[in-house]
């Protein structure tokens, strides 16, 4: 008997049908937001299921589905997932390294970019028929080039990211992270070990790439923010939380630093009120992984973490690998 799984939400046809060779699926094509009580009746009778970042795993929801070996998550993060608790529970999670790296750098380079000239603003600007000619300091910015780029989390992306800076846009980049890369890795992205405090202090952009964790919680709030430069420039690709975004707005009014671009934000998919009204900060809705190639290599990876878990015993990106399968 095939075993049967979850797919929490929509996702490409040619996927679930991947999924439905190897078991008895239910989907949800629709991509209704199910509460935690949907979700939880959902998954009754279930082995696996397929996660995004919008359902919470934790105890209380393991607690009543006795029959789940595994949660694969379609994404790298994976702070909807208790993990503690789902090894205490014996169900496996996984999540999507490496296939999203260099796309996700790609989309926090172009956010540094478009905060630094300006380009949203710019573009508003002009959509409002405002434009009536040239002037000297028009939507003037600042360079990417040549300029000092800090990165705060230092794993693949933080890497990929260096690399562009270092190598592409000749910038001096500098990274601050729990652990200190090797030299042979600082020497492949160009990039030199700095303090948090020299971090904040030196880094014309800013570039936040650090797992969420309890502990990274507003990691940047006002102190921080204050530290930088008044011509900087701070973009936060890594999970909402990290940033104080109430602290954020004040900052970007007050001129305490001059632009910013993000992807993601406590509380998503809403957003600071206070964000919403200033012309200078780049607003994305959480979609730096979001080219076709990419999403597609994330939900095959998730599905083939299914299969090779719930049909062959071994799953390809394990979280929590003490989890054997019973
Ligand atoms: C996106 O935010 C991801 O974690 O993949």
């Amino acid at each position: 008997m095939k075993p049967n799984i979850l797919v929490a939400r929509a996702v490409f046809p040619q996927v679930l049908t991947l999924l439905e060779q190897h078991f008895e699926v239910t989907s949800n094509q629709d991509d209704v937001l199910w509460t935690p009580a949907q979700l939880i009746a959902k998954l009754q009778g279930k082995q696996g299921a397929f996660t995004t970042g919008s359902q919470r795993i934790d105890a209380e929801l393991l607690a009543t589905c006795p029959e789940l070996k595994i949660c694969a998550n379609m994404a790298v993060g994976y702070n909807n997932f208790d993990l503690d608790a789902m090894t205490a529970a014996g169900v496996l999670a996984t999540n999507t390294p490496d296939v999203l790296t260099e796309t996700t750098a790609d989309f926090g380079f172009a956010l540094i970019m478009a905060a630094a000239r300006r380009m949203a603003e710019s573009e508003h600007f002009l959509r409002a028929g405002l434009w009536n000619s040239w002037r000297y300091d028009m939507f003037a910015g600042s360079d990417v080039h040549g300029s000092t780029l800090g990165i705060l989390g230092m794993g693949r992306i933080g890497q990929a990211i260096a690399k562009r800076g270092a190598h592409g846009f000749g910038m001096k980049v500098i990274y601050h992270n729990r652990s200190r890369l090797d030299a042979a890795t600082e020497a492949a992205c160009g990039a030199a070990y700095v303090s948090k405090q020299d971090l904040l202090q030196q880094a014309d952009h800013l570039i936040l790439v650090l797992p969420y964790s309890p502990e990274a919680y507003h990691t940047i709030g006002a102190a921080e923010l204050a530290q930088m430069k008044p011509t900087a420039t701070l973009v936060n690709i890594a999970r909402g939380g990290i940033v104080d975004d109430a602290a954020l707005a004040a900052a970007l009014r007050q001129g305490v630093i001059a632009a910013a671009g993000l992807d993601v934000y406590e509380g998503e998919p809403k957003v600071h009120p206070d964000l919403l009204a200033l012309p200078n900060v780049v607003l994305t809705p959480h979609i730096a992984s979001a080219t076709m190639p990419t999403r597609l290599a994330m939900a095959q990876l998730a599905a083939d973490n299914l299969i090779g878990y719930l049909v062959h015993g071994k799953a390809l990106t394990p979280l929590n690998p003490q989890v054997v399968k019973t």
